[in-house]
């Protein structure tokens, strides 16, 4: 077990996960979970950057409940809330005096979000964001961070950042990968394909929730954006068609001939109601386990503490090494 490469990815508690957060992450993460020693962490301190920390611990407790309904157990992966192992704040901290302001500047989801507010509503945790991620991925000489394609740009600042790091202080920090499938890496907003899934769009319309009810998801899809012509052509399919076919193909596993004699010519409303359908199939059992796992709050509290108590372990131990390195005065 010791051996094994280390894992480590996360979530923002900032809304009800979606299909993106299912295909581009969880349900890879589950895939590939028995290959690795790994640590998935519930992020809340980054979900606080949205300044409207709303129902934080429900949601915290229902982003962990949807790791386990769908597939990861906890014997074989260590499930932790970020704010429960102190060394993710700290280790942040340390890292943010090794950072350059230009690095973070050029960061292309800061510039998104950022464009919205005037410099004065946006708090400077915005703007260290991706700090904070490098450090909880460093924390535990991570090797493979399992991500969307959305996080492409935090990795490649995470791994010239521990380069960095170990140029001044000695070898200390493993130099992490990220691992980004060539399916479902970037699942699009089904009212708009031209922007991608994601938590916190105002329009509810484009996001398929883990937790929607299965008249909500078909309605959802019914209403897709897809393009003027009727039927589907596989070689000219605009973006929304080829976003309905993607989440067809990264639940189903089917490649290109399955694809043609499933949809080839056939009507959009057709392919509308069959991606809808292995949508709901994957969802139906994730949302009963979620549901049941919600009833007994203390046990999932217990299991997360559990959690921590593992995570621990190896984040002190890369912490000692840190203060060490830097030369700080041990507390006695
Ligand atoms: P978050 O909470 O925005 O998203 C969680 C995961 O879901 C992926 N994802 C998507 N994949 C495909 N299509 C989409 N439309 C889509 N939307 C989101 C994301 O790429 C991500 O893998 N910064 C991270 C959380 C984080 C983290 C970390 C991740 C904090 N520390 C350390 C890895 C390692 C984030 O905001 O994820």
């Amino acid at each position: 077990m010791a051996d094994r490469p280390v894992v480590f990815s996360g979530m923002q508690p900032d809304g009800v996960l979606h299909l993106g957060n299912l295909l581009g992450a969880l349900r890879p993460w589950v895939q590939e979970q028995s290959l690795y020693r790994n640590y998935f962490c519930v992020v809340d301190l980054h979900a606080l950057t949205r300044q409207e920390p709303r129902d934080l611990a429900q949601k915290t407790r229902e982003v962990a409940a949807l790791y386990l309904a769908a597939g990861i157990d906890p014997e074989q992966s260590t499930l932790l809330v970020q704010s429960h192992v102190p060394e993710h704040a700290e280790l942040a901290w340390i890292l943010g005096c090794f950072t350059p302001m230009g690095w973070l500047e050029r960061m292309t989801q800061f510039k998104d979000r950022s464009r919205k507010l005037s410099s004065e509503r946006i708090g400077s945790g915005l703007f260290s964001y991706p700090v904070l991620m490098a450090a909880d991925i460093l924390l535990y000489k991570t090797d493979l961070v399992p991500v969307g394609e959305d996080q492409r740009q935090h990795l490649e600042l995470t791994r010239n950042l521990a380069l960095r790091v170990n140029r001044i202080l000695g070898d200390t920090f493993v130099i992490p990968r990220a691992k980004i499938g060539s399916i479902g890496a970037r699942v699009m907003a089904l009212d708009d394909p031209s922007s991608k899934m994601s938590k916190s769009a105002d329009s509810e319309a484009g996001r398929i929730g883990l937790l929607d009810p299965p008249d909500r998801v078909r309605a959802k899809f019914r209403r897709a954006t897809t393009d003027s012509g009727t039927a589907v052509d596989l070689e000219t399919a605009s973006p929304g068609v080829q976003n309905l076919l993607e989440i067809y193909r990264s639940l189903t596993g089917a490649g290109e001939r399955e694809l043609a004699e499933v949809f080839q010519g056939k009507g959009y409303g057709r392919l509308k109601e069959v991606v809808a359908d292995v949508v709901i199939q994957e969802l139906e059992p994730i949302q009963r386990r979620c549901h049941d796992l919600l009833q007994d709050p203390v046990a999932l509290d217990r299991l997360l503490a559990d959690g921590a108590a593992r995570a621990r372990g190896s984040a002190g131990a890369t912490m000692a090494q840190v203060r060490q390195r830097l030369g700080m005065l041990p507390a006695r």
